[in-house]
């Protein structure tokens, strides 16, 4: 089996390597940290035997097949370059990158050494989403979607009372639409293909990122308007509206239920639902599967979307004057 090392000890990884375990697909080997005693704890945590606080010593090391990277965004380019350089896969978390030239180089390099680079984004792996892609043409033409995550953040108290997290902070190139708009932006995406264009109504917060925004997406006959938000709540689901009827999907970043209501007698099925468990066990079962049996066309598939979610975002928030240090 696969051997897996994180770079990360937030929730998030926590909840990676628990799915990691129910998948069966990859063991795990170690966690780096920057500090020894995390790197040690976490790892012996989640029963693993050996534990980084250099990554480039963890890119050295022969025992580790596949590294999750789970680190602050501003930070994904540097640490996957080094891992893909000596040789690793790399799942790395959304946003991947900041900018398009980081994403040509570290693809190349990626194909130079043979091995896969990734995305874990998980909406659009889901079998609900899977169903939804499939169902799609009964709504006849599109005439307009809403997708929205608009999820009130804990950090945005933090940010309240003076203490800058990384999430709000454009040094670590966070912001509403980079932590999560990606979700429904690649939900438009995988969906409807490139927008024609893009415009985002960011509302900006004293640090430089934006707290919450409105992304508008043009598609021939139809607009897709996408909402995020870090600072302020919402439970609505988000919809796509054709002539025939409308689809519904309970969440655009954990997609667990999908309901169709049709536009003439007004009644509602529920098409599919799962439970809303850990859902990234989906996307460790496709990035396995593809690293195993070198699925190419597959590949490619989930790299032209990545690809397209980030021309999108990049070039709306420096429309916007939204800068990262990776701009630089
Ligand atoms: N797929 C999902 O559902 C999901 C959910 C949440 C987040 N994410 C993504 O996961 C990534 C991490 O997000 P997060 O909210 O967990 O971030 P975070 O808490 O700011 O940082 C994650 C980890 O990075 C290390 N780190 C923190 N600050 C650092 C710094 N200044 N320099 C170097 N390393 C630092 C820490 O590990 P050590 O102290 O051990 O080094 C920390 O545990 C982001 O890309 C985010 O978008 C994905």
């Amino acid at each position: 089996m696969m051997k897996l090392a994180t770079i990360g000890t937030s929730k998030i990884t926590d909840s990676f390597l628990n799915a990691v375990e129910k998948s069966g697909r990859l063991t795990f080997e170690g966690a780096y940290s920057r500090t020894e005693e995390k790197a040690q704890t976490f790892t012996e945590t989640h029963h693993g035997k050996k534990w980084f606080t250099s990554i480039e010593k963890l890119a050295e090391s022969s025992d580790i097949d596949v590294v999750y990277v789970a680190s602050p965004n501003s930070l994904h380019f540097e640490q996957v370059k080094v891992l893909l350089g000596a040789g690793k896969h790399v799942i790395c978390e959304k946003p991947i990158f900041a900018t398009g030239k980081e994403f040509a180089e570290a693809f190349e390099l990626a194909e130079k050494n043979h091995v896969f680079l990734f995305e874990a984004i998980r909406n659009i792996q889901t079998p609900v989403f899977a169903r939804l892609k499939e169902e799609l043409p009964r709504a006849g033409k599109i005439r307009s979607a809403v997708l929205q995550l608009i999820q009130y953040s804990s950090r945005y108290d933090q940010f309240l009372e003076g203490k800058i997290t990384n999430v709000f902070s454009p040094q670590f190139a966070g912001g509403a639409l980079e932590d999560l708009g990606v979700y429904p932006l690649y939900v438009a995406v995988a969906l409807f293909g490139a927008p024609e264009d893009a415009a985002y109504y960011p509302v900006k917060l004293s640090s430089g990122i934006d707290g919450s925004g409105t992304l508008v997406l043009r598609y021939e006959g139809f607009v897709c308007t996408i909402l995020c938000s870090k600072i302020a709540h919402s439970g609505v689901p988000s919809q796509i509206h054709g002539e025939k009827g409308t689809f519904s999907i309970n969440s655009s970043s954990d997609i667990s239920r999908l309901e169709w209501q049709d536009a003439h007698t007004k009644e509602t099925e529920t098409v599919a639902s799962n439970p809303s468990d850990n859902d990234k066990f989906y996307e460790i079962n496709r990035f396995a599967d593809i690293i195993e049996n070198g699925r190419t066309s597959d590949y490619l598939h989930l790299k032209n979307l990545s690809r397209e979610v980030l021309r999108v975002m990049e070039t709306v928030r420096k429309q916007n004057g939204i800068i990262f240090p990776n701009d630089r």
